[in-house]
């Protein structure tokens, strides 16, 4: 088989090795990928929300199969598109995606079927919004409804927060605004619940927790991901009930009333308050960095596991795990979350001991000229897999070490509440 892989982050690199394992396949490409992804596969320039280019490239290339990696061209529609066209796509349809793409989607989702999330408003202009939070309770929280690449969140202490967040997304920081989402503030530890469907059935795909803020002790800005570790600590067999008695199953039921089916991943982000889960948002596709956490501990053909969602087989399938932690800290940039600076060279590669335990997945970075350059903000993932979160930490600390490189940054406290200082 001859696979696409659209995007170009940690988790396409990720993936672009787990299907490297594959004996189905004979080919990868990666629309666009990174330095990494190109170690294993073809990458290809190309602008994966240009539909018909992507397409053109497929067709000319007599491409079997495509695995989406980011949530835009799921939410605009790329599987309906390519499907159209006799391409067979892993990934959700335009549809059901708007679990992603329209939180307001979501969240009248969750009311009309009962699913636990926070309490929440819509409003339509600033005016009534004004109004709402002069008497509302703080903190509060305030959402863009459009993807806005994790950015549309404000978690505000006290009004004056609350007014300027209202100001901006009605000023369009996230692209027109036509409404907005105010939550309840929901105080607990955050999970990430993974599941992957064909439509007729799903299945476990991890859990994780994600390190989302700059900072250690997890303060400062919010970020794509500083690092994760999976399993969750919160997850056990009681709480998993839950999560699919209450959200999952409903959340499928609720997609399958609107004519469709469900088939993809579905990433649940959740609160977990005293134990109960609430959902605090959806998406259909992998997390970044979660994907790069669980990937390197399945034991089964990710092609057959993909393929057999294509073809509502999942039932047929049994999805096996290596009984292991993972851990994973992510290298960035300086600046970043802010401003870095672009195009600086990273060396030190063929130092790193990588092995079944150890693993490096790529994001932003580029090769040329035979060197490899820092082109993003989170450039490489450092991943470990082992009997304790303590050891895997350490295997990492040692290749982080051993790369030195000096114009980037990262936590050092990855997965702090499951490991002993
Ligand atoms: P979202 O993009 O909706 O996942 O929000 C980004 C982050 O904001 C989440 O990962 C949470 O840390 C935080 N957050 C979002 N909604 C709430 C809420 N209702 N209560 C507390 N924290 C929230
Ligand atoms: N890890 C957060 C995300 O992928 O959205």
């Amino acid at each position: 088989m001859k696979i696409a892989i659209l995007g170009s982050g940690g988790r396409e690199h990720a993936l672009t090795f787990s299907i490297s394992k594959s004996n189905k396949v004979e080919k990868i490409y990666c629309i666009p990928g990174n330095a990494g992804t190109s170690e294993l596969a073809e990458n290809i320039s190309l602008d994966i929300n240009d539909f018909k280019s992507v397409y053109e490239f497929l067709k000319r290339n007599n491409i079997n199969f495509v695995v989406v990696g980011p949530e835009d061209p799921l939410v605009n529609g790329i599987v309906d598109y390519l499907e159209k066209l006799d391409i067979k796509v892993f990934g959700p349809n335009k549809i059901a995606s708007q679990l992603e793409g329209s939180k307001i989607f979501t969240k009248k989702l969750c009311k009309k079927y009962n699913i636990p999330t926070a309490e929440f408003g819509i409003f339509e202009n600033a005016d009534d919004s004004y109004r709402y939070i002069n008497n509302a309770k703080h903190p509060l929280v305030i959402k863009a409804d459009n993807l806005a690449a994790g950015k549309g969140v404000y978690i505000c202490r006290e009004k004056n927060e609350s007014y300027l967040a209202v100001k901006e997304i009605f000023d369009g920081k996230f692209g027109t605004a036509k409404n907005i989402l105010f939550e309840e503030f929901l105080e607990g530890e955050e999970m990430s619940y993974f599941i992957i469907s064909d439509g007729k059935t799903f299945k476990n795909f991890g859990s994780a927790q994600d390190h989302k803020r700059v900072g250690e002790g997890d303060k400062g800005k919010n970020t794509g991901g500083m690092g994760a570790y999976s399993p969750s600590r919160l997850f056990n067999e009681e709480l998993e009930q839950k999560i699919l008695e209450k959200i999952i199953k409903p959340t499928l039921k609720g997609i399958n009333d609107l004519g469709t089916k469900y088939k993809g991943f579905l990433y649940a982000g959740l609160m977990i308050v005293k134990d109960e889960p609430f959902l605090i948002e959806y998406n259909v596709r992998m997390g970044d960095p979660e994907c790069q956490t669980i990937l390197p501990i399945l034991n089964t053909d990710i092609i057959k596991i993909f393929q057999s969602c294509v073809d509502e087989k999942l039932n047929e399938i049994e999805i096996k795990w290596i009984n292991k932690k993972s851990l994973c800290v992510v290298l960035c940039s300086n600046g970043y979350p802010d401003k870095y600076e672009k195009n600086i060279i990273i060396e030190n590669f063929e130092k790193l001991s990588l092995n079944e335990k150890n693993y490096l997945f790529h994001a932003g970075t580029e090769k040329k000229d035979n060197k490899i350059y820092a082109v993003g903000g989170r450039v490489l993932n450092f991943i470990s897999i082992s009997n304790t979160y303590s050891e895997a930490k350490k295997n990492i600390h040692e290749n982080l070490k051993k790369l030195n490189w000096e114009k980037g940054f990262f936590r050092k406290d990855i997965g702090y509440k499951v490991i002993d200082k």
